[in-house]
C-alpha cells in the first residue's frame, strides 16, 4: 500500500497517493486533484513541481550527488568518453565493445551536411551569435530528412534522426563558428574521434596543418560528459514540453537550444567569463563586486554561482575546478581570470549572504576559463554547453515518447480584468 497524504480544504478531506522514487525521494501526486477539488496548486518556476517520473539522471542538490542511469558523475568524468556516456543515458546501459563500436560508426558516417545548409549560412550576417543559427540550422534538418517530421514512425527510424542529430550538430555548431568569424566552413575529419573532429573544424584554417592536441581534446570530452544531462532543467523540460506535442525530435531540440542560450542558465558560462573581464579591467577589487551582487537595487548577480537544486556543493564545478587547474598547467597558461574566479569564490563561500542563501560555484564558473584556455572564443561557450547537452535531451525526449507522456500544459490562475463590455474604438 501506498503513502497517503490529505488535503484538507473547508470540511472536505482530499486524499492523494504519495509516490516514492529509486532513491527514495517522494512526491504528492495532485494529477487527479482539479478533477475532485476544482483546485490547482501554483508553483511559478515549478520551484516545487515534479513534471514525470524519469529513469535518466539521479541528482541530490543537498547531498551534491549526480548520477546518470546510477553512474557517478566523478567516475564517468574520469573513466568514459563522451560517446560512450550518450549511448548510456540514451539506450540506459553502457554500451559493450561492438555496440559501442556500432553507434561511434553510425555517427561518423553521418557527419556531413547538406550542401546547401551552406546557403542558409550565408543567409546570416557574419557576427551572428552562433547559438541563434546553430537553433536554426538544427530546425532546417526536418526540411532535408522531412521523414523525422512524424515522431511516431518505427523505432529504427527515430534511431536514425537520433544519431544524424549526435553527428550534425558538431559541425553545424563549427560551421556557425566560422561564419561568425567570416571564414570558410571545414568538412569533418572522419578518421577523428568526435571531439578531435569538432576541435579541426573549429580551428584548421586553409593550407596549414593543425593536428589535434590530445590534451585539448580531453579536456573538452570531461566537459562535454559533465554537461550531458541534468534532469529536469529549463532547457531539458522545453524539449520535453515541446516534443509532448508530437513535434520532431529537431523542432524539440531547436527549442532546447533557445531555452538554453539564457545567461540564467547554458548563457551563463558566456556571462561568467565577460563578469570576470569586466572585475580585471575594473581593477579586480571583487569586494566591490560582492557588494554589488548583495545589492538588492542593483540588478548585477554573481554569475555561475548559486542553484535551483544544488544547495551544497556542485559536484560538476568541484571537477571542473580540478581541471581548470589541470588543463592551464599543462598548456603552460598563466591566466589571470582564473586568480580572479578563486579569490571571488573564496570570499563568497565565507560571505553570509551567499552562506545563508546556500550560493556555490556551479558548473559554469570554472568552465570558461577550461574554454578559454583550450582556444575556444566566448560567444562559442554556450554552443559547447549545447553539445554536452545534446544527449541528455535526446534521452529525455525519446523517454518522455516512450512512456507516452500527454501534452505539456499547466494551469495558471487568472488576475485580469471580469467581463468588460466592449466599446467601439471612435468611442474610447
Ligand atoms: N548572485 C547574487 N544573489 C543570488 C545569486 C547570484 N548569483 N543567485 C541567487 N541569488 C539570491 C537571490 O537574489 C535570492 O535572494 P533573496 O532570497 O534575498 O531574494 C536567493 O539568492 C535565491 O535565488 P533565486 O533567484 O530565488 O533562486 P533560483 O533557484 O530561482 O535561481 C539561479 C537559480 C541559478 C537562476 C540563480 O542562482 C542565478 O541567477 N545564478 C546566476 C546565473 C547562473 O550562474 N546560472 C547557471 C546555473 S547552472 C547551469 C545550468 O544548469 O543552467
Amino acid at each position: 500500500m501506498s503513502e497517503i497524504a490529505e488535503l484538507k480544504v473547508g470540511d472536505k478531506v482530499y486524499k492523494l497517493p504519495i509516490i516514492t522514487g529509486t532513491e527514495d525521494e517522494k512526491a504528492i501526486d495532485i494529477s487527479k486533484l482539479r478533477g475532485e477539488s476544482g483546485l490547482i496548486t501554483l508553483d511559478p518556476g515549478f520551484k516545487n513541481t515534479g513534471s514525470t517520473k524519469s529513469a535518466i539522471t539521479f541528482l541530490d542538490g543537498e547531498k551534491g550527488i549526480l548520477r546518470y542511469r546510477g553512474y557517478a558523475i566523478e567516475d564517468l568524468a574520469e573513466k568514459s568518453t563522451f560517446l560512450e556516456v550518450a549511448y548510456l543515458l540514451i539506450y540506459g546501459e553502457l554500451p559493450n565493445k561492438t555496440t559501442l563500436d556500432s553507434f561511434t560508426s553510425d555517427i561518423t558516417k553521418h557527419t556531413l551536411i547538406h550542401e546547401d545548409i551552406k546557403s542558409i549560412l550565408d543567409g546570416f550576417p557574419s557576427n551572428s551569435h552562433p547559438m541563434g543559427v546553430l537553433s536554426s540550422l538544427v530546425s532546417s534538418l526536418t526540411a532535408f530528412y522531412p521523414e523525422s517530421l512524424d515522431p511516431n514512425r518505427s523505432a529504427k527510424d527515430v534511431d536514425l534522426s537520433i544519431r544524424r542529430l549526435l553527428a550534425k550538430v558538431p559541425t553545424m555548431a563549427a560551421w556557425a563558428y566560422k561564419n561568425e568569424i567570416g571564414h570558410p566552413a571545414n568538412y569533418p575529419d572522419n578518421k577523428l574521434n568526435y571531439t578531435s573532429n569538432f576541435l579541426k573544424m573549429m580551428f584548421a584554417v586553409p593550407a596549414e596543418d593543425y593536428d589535434v592536441d590530445p590534451v585539448i581534446a580531453n579536456a573538452l570530452d570531461k566537459l562535454l560528459i559533465l554537461h550531458a544531462d541534468h534532469e529536469q532543467n529549463c532547457s531539458t523540460s522545453t524539449v520535453r514540453v515541446v516534443g509532448s506535442s508530437h513535434a520532431s525530435l529537431y523542432a524539440s531540440i531547436a527549442a532546447g537550444i533557445g531555452a538554453l542560450w539564457g545567461p540564467l542558465h547554458g548563457g551563463a558560462n558566456q556571462a561568467v567569463i565577460e563578469m570576470l573581464e569586466g572585475i580585471k579591467k575594473d581593477g579586480g577589487d571583487v569586494n566591490k563586486y560582492m557588494a554589488k551582487a548583495k545589492d538588492k537595487d542593483d540588478p548585477f548577480r554573481l554569475m555561475g554561482f548559486g542553484h535551483r537544486v544544488y544547495k551544497n556543493f556542485d559536484p560538476r564545478a568541484k571537477i571542473i575546478k580540478k581541471a581548470a587547474d589541470d588543463v592551464l598547467d599543462k598548456l603552460g597558461i598563466n591566466d589571470p581570470i582564473l586568480e580572479i574566479a578563486k579569490g571571488l569564490e573564496e570570499v563568497a563561500l565565507k560571505d553570509d549572504y551567499f552562506v545563508e542563501r546556500k550560493l556555490y560555484p556551479n558548473v559554469d564558473f570554472y568552465s570558461g576559463i577550461i574554454y578559454r584556455a583550450i582556444g575556444i572564443p566566448t560567444s562559442m561557450f554556450t554552443v559547447m554547453f549545447t553539445l554536452g547537452r545534446l544527449p541528455g535531451w535526446i534521452a529525455q525526449w525519446k523517454e518522455m515518447r516512450e512512456n507516452k507522456e500527454p501534452i505539456g500544459r499547466p494551469r495558471q490562475v487568472y488576475t485580469g480584468k471580469n467581463l468588460t463590455d466592449f466599446v467601439p474604438v471612435e468611442k474610447r
